[in-house]
């Protein structure tokens, strides 16, 4: 008895977590209703059932089979067709989000899609399991077409974080979910990432961006404490670079409030871009520095008043003639509200 409603309560709280997802994808999908596969606005005339989240059956007790263009007449053959030869992978896919959300749903309705939500029909692929192409297959040489794979998913998906996925840097270098995702085993903590975590997700492709972050001076990346997700939408975004946000300063705000200001004398390179000085991933300089002072202010004030020597060895702070602006801490040594100032003799950021 008591075990029933442990499962009773198990149910209700996964139909409540998924419901806010699946619902409303699974429903307008890409059918022939819809056969350009254009996004749904989800602004509630489509189905205003489902936006007041009312009387639908919610999250994965909707779960459709997924389509699959290259077996057309194959038919759904359910889990425990599949379960019979696959029995290690089932076991190992128990453990993870969509498996315990799946199986929820399939106990309570038996017609409830779960592998097949996936990989789709499965009666071609029983028959005759060499066949390439006849199971949606998530791999590079599996012989389902990346765009198969990625609709399969994004029956689910589509929208929030994905809604710049087609016409995305990674969809066009023909990227499919399943370099960064795989659902089959929980391998990360969360977020069902092919590697142990999300940086290292990101490093089995870009190992040049991972190095910068082992320079001397970084954002504690490598100490874990920050991801290239704090930064980076790698489902796509309307910007250069995959950003979060519109601008490069933008970005940087959201953890750097301070230099956002408002001052009252601003430093016109900041507020146009914060890389105008240093580099996001990892520097050699101080302070993520793009060139060590004074060498990077000179590279815009050379012809003022006082800035405009030249530099020499014998102006080096232990040289013969040492010029102050090269001791201490160079032009910051004066010049220490370098990101703008809010005092009224601070024109020059001295204070
Ligand atoms: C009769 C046994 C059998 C059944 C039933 C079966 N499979 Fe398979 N499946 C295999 C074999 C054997 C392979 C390996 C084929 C190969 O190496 O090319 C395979 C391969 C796969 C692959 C990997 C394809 C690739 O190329 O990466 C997937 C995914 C898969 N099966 C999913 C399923 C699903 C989902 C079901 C249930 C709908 C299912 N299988 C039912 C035997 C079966
Ligand atoms: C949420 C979607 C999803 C569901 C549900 C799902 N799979 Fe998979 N499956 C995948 C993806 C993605 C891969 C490719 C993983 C990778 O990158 O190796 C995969 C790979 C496989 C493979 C190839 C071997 C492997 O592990 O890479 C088999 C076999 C397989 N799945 C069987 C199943 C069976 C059986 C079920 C149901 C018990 C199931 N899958 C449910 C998405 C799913
Ligand atoms: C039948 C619908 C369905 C399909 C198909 C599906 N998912 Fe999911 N997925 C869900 C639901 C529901 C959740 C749970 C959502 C939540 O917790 O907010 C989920 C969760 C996830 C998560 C987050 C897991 C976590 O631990 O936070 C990832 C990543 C994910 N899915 C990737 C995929 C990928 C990749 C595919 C295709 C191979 C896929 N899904 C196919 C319904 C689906
Ligand atoms: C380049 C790597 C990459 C690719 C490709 C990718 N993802 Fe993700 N995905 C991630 C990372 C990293 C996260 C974790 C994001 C976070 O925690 O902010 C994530 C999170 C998710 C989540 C859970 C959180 C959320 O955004 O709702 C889902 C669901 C998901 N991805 C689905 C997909 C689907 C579907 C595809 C294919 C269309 C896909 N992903 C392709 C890297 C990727
Ligand atoms: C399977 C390989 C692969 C994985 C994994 C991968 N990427 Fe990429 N990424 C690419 C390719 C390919 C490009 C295009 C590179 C190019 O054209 O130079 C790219 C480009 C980018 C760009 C540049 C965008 C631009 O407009 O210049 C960013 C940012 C990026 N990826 C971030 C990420 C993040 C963050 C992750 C981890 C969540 C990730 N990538 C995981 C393959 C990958
Ligand atoms: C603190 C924010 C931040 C973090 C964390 C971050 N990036 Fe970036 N990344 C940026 C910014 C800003 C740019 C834009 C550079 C530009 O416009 O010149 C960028 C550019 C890129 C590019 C394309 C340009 C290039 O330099 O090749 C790639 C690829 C990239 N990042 C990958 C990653 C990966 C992978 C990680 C995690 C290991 C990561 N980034 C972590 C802020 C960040
Ligand atoms: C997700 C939060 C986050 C974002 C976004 C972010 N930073 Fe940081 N940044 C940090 C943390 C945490 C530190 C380390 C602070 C400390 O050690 O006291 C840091 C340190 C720095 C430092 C000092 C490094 C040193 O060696 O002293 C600079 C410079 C910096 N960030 C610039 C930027 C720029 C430029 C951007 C935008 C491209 C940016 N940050 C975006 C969190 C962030
Ligand atoms: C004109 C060049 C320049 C620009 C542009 C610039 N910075 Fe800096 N930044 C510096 C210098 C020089 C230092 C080292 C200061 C020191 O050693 O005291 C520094 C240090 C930092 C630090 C670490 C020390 C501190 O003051 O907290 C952070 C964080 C930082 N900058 C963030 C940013 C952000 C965010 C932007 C964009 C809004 C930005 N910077 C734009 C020159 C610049
Ligand atoms: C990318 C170009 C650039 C870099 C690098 C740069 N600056 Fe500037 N700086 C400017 C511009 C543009 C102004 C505004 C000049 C104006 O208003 O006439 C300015 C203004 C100033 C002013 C106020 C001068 C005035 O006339 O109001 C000082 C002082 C200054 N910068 C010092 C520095 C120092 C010190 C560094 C190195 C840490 C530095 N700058 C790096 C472009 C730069
Ligand atoms: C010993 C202190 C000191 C050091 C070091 C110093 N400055 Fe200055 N700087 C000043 C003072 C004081 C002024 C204001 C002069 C004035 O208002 O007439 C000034 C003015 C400026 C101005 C504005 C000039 C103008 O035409 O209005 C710029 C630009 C500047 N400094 C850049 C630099 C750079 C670049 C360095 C490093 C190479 C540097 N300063 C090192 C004290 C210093």
């Amino acid at each position: 008895m008591r075990i029933f409603i442990a499962v009773g309560l198990v149910t209700v709280g996964i139909f409540a977590a998924a419901g806010s997802l699946a619902p409303i994808a699974a429903q307008e999908g890409t059918t022939a209703a819809n056969p350009y596969h254009l996004p749904p606005t989800h602004f509630g005339s489509e189905n205003p059932q489902a936006v007041h989240a009312f009387d639908v059956a919610p999250g994965f007790a909707d779960a459709p089979v997924a389509d699959n263009p290259q077996a057309p007449d194959a038919t759904p053959v359910g889990q425990q067709v599949c379960t019979a030869c696959h029995s290690r992978e089932s076991q190992v896919f128990a453990h993870t989000t969509h498996a315990l959300g799946m199986q929820v749903a399939f106990t309570a309705n038996p017609d409830a899609a779960t592998c097949e939500a996936c990989h789709g029909p499965g009666s071609a692929h029983a028959q005759n399991p060499l066949q390439a192409g006849a199971i949606i297959a998530f791999t590079h040489d599996g012989g389902t077409p990346i765009k198969t794979q990625t609709e399969s998913c994004m029956g689910c998906h589509d929208g929030g974080p994905r809604d710049h996925w087609l016409g995305s840097i990674h969809q066009r270098n023909q990227l499919s979910c399943s370099d960064c995702h795989n659902p089959m085993a929980q391998f990360s903590v969360e977020g069902l990432q092919a590697k142990q975590s999300i940086n290292e997700t990101c490093a089995t492709c870009h190992k040049d961006i991972r190095q910068q972050f082992n320079r001397r001076s970084h954002m504690p990346l490598p100490e874990g404490q920050m991801a290239c997700v704090d930064c980076h939408n790698p489902h796509g975004t309307i910007n250069v670079s995959l950003l979060k946000t519109d601008t490069v300063n933008e970005t940087c705000y959201q953890c750097h409030a301070e230099k956002r200001g408002p001052f009252l004398f601003e430093h016109a390179p900041v507020r146009e871009n914060c890389l105008n000085c240093h580099t996001p991933h990892g520097s050699n300089q101080h302070a993520l520095l793009v060139a060590p002072v004074p060498m990077l202010c000179q590279q815009c004030h050379s012809h003022t008043r006082h800035p405009n020597d030249m530099f020499n060895e014998q102006m080096l702070g232990n040289a013969m003639a040492p010029d102050e602006r090269l001791m201490g801490r160079g032009c910051l040594t004066c010049h220490s509200q370098i990101h703008g100032s809010n005092n009224p003799a601070g024109p020059r950021f001295h204070k």
